[in-house]
């Protein structure tokens, strides 16, 4: 989920924790290099230096002066280890008494005490790096000390190679522990992510109407989230609950002094004299009408969004309920001359609900059909079960949807085109289907072949 192109916090955890490993990968590869190729250089040293012991070790001095004789097996060691080529020199007092009179003594002057064993020094040679091992061994010539210095030194092409091989190791091992890192830290930031996602899963879930608190364990972290959005599921609940009842309070309180309105238009009408004077009542009496209409189906959808959040779950019994509102209804229809059949009422059909609320939305479609019917004609109310629902059809043969579309009937406070003569508010498919929502069923409104509407109103069986 990105919000104005800024990380998300997986991205940014994976991010740091790849960061991190970078680094330790690239200290791991220079510490590696670093110990290995030290241990190398010294290692080397040790054989050059014991190579020029070997050679101190052989020098003799006598009434000529000096004489060394080389010792073959201490070079034939060093070239054992590597490729390299050898150097010596043997000097004294700077003039080489045997070797390559080039090669260069140590830059700083050493006392004797430090030449006594072998010191070494990296130094540039015939245009080649080499590794100088130097001593200095005192001998007796022509009954004189003399101080003999042994140099003995050696291409670094060996370490140079020893070196390469540890850096592709290093770098090997550094990659390695970068790859696991990498793994490691995918898993980790799925893991540390894993309570919110699941948190927002279980929010996401819910249905449009469903203000319960949430409950869903959550680390400590996120409890202080938590409490601050149960508080305002908290205070939004109190706030629909507040308009809820303003506005049944309001519908009640609007028609008691309608109907007191109504009956005095109705005398009125009565005596009244003129023609002006009838259509003006008759005009009120209309709107008197459709404000009590209003008023009582805003009620009555008031009741089917408050109790929506939570409806009773109790079993009723949609053969009895049907059959009760048929008869209800049978007056109403008896005006029109219209006859109300019922079907599939004599054995009991029970379904879990809100008694309450099925009762609200199939009075509303049987209304719709009486409403709507034309006079003469009849209207079937058929209760079945089909799979695992049961199904309330209600088919009257009256002035049909002429085209209007179930979606735009059934929006809050929307009428058909055809029955502006009638009386209504556009309130009553709008409780149907949220009463169906509320139950886990559905409505269906088509025409019905033959002319007429028919509107199906299913609920799961109990
Ligand atoms: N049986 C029917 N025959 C013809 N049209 C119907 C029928 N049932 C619903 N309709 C159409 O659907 C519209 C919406 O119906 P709904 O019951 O919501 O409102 P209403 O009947 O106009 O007003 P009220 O809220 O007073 O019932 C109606 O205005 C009508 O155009
Ligand atoms: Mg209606």
């Amino acid at each position: 989920m990105r919000d104005n192109g800024a990380l998300s916090l997986r991205e940014r955890l994976m991010l740091q924790l790849l960061v991190l490993a970078a680094v330790l990968a690239v200290a791991l590869f220079v510490a590696v290099r670093t110990v290995a190729g030290s241990a190398a250089e010294e290692t080397l040293d040790g054989v050059l230096g014991a190579a020029t012991i070997a050679v101190a070790d052989e020098l003799r001095g006598g009434e000529e002066g000096v004489s060394v004789d080389l010792p073959h097996e201490a070079f034939s060691i060093l070239g054992s280890i590597s490729e390299d080529r050898i150097f010596y020199r043997i000097a004294v007092d700077g003039a080489t008494i045997t070797g390559y009179d080039d090669l260069p003594l140590p830059e700083a002057a050493r006392s004797p005490a430090e030449l006594s064993t072998p010191i070494f020094y990296t130094t540039q040679y015939r245009d080649t790096e080499v590794r100088v091992a130097v001593m200095q061994r005192v001998v007796l010539a022509g009954r004189l000390s003399t101080a003999v210095t042994v140099l003995v030194a050696q291409t670094r092409a060996g370490q140079a190679e020893i070196a390469a091989r540890v850096a592709n190791q290093a770098a090997g091992i550094g990659l390695g522990v970068f790859a696991l890192a990498a793994v490691l830290s995918i898993l980790t930031a799925g893991s540390v992510l894993r309570p919110i996602n699941r948190l927002a899963e279980a929010v996401g879930r819910r249905g449009p109407s469903d203000l319960r608190s949430v409950d869903h364990p959550s680390p400590a972290e996120l409890r202080p989230l938590v409490d601050a959005l149960n508080g305002f599921i908290a205070r939004l609940r109190a706030g629909l609950m507040r308009t809820e009842t303003f506005i049944a309070e309001a519908a009640h309180h609007i028609r008691t002094p309608l109907a007191t309105v109504r009956a005095r238009a109705e005398t009125a009408l009565r005596k009244a004299e003129t023609e002006e004077a009838r259509e003006t009542l008759r005009a009120v009496i209309r709107a008197v009408e459709e404000s009590a209409r209003s008023a009582s189906q805003l009620l009555d959808h008031a009741t089917v969004v408050y109790r929506s959040d939570r409806p009773e779950r109790e079993s009723v019994d949609l053969a009895r309920l049907v059959a009760g509102l048929a008869q209800n209804f049978q007056p109403v229809a008896g005006l029109k001359d219209v006859e109300i059949h019922t079907e599939g009422v004599t054995a009991p059909v029970e379904v879990v609900g809100d008694r309450l609320l099925i009762e609200a939305a199939l009075r509303n479609m049987l209304d719709n059909a009486v409403k709507y019917s034309s006079p003469d004609s009849e209207i079937a109310l058929v209760l079945s079960r089909k799979g695992d629902e049961a199904c309330v059809e209600v088919a009257d043969r009256g002035r049909g949807l002429s085209g209007g579309a179930q979606p735009d009937l059934t929006r809050r406070f929307a009428r058909g085109a055809n029955v502006g003569d009638v009386v209504g508010s556009g309130l009553g498919l709008t409780i149907v289907e949220e009463v169906a929502a509320a139950h886990g069923g559905r409505f269906e409104l088509a025409e019905r072949k033959g002319g007429g509407t028919c509107a199906l109103f299913w609920v799961p069986l109990g």
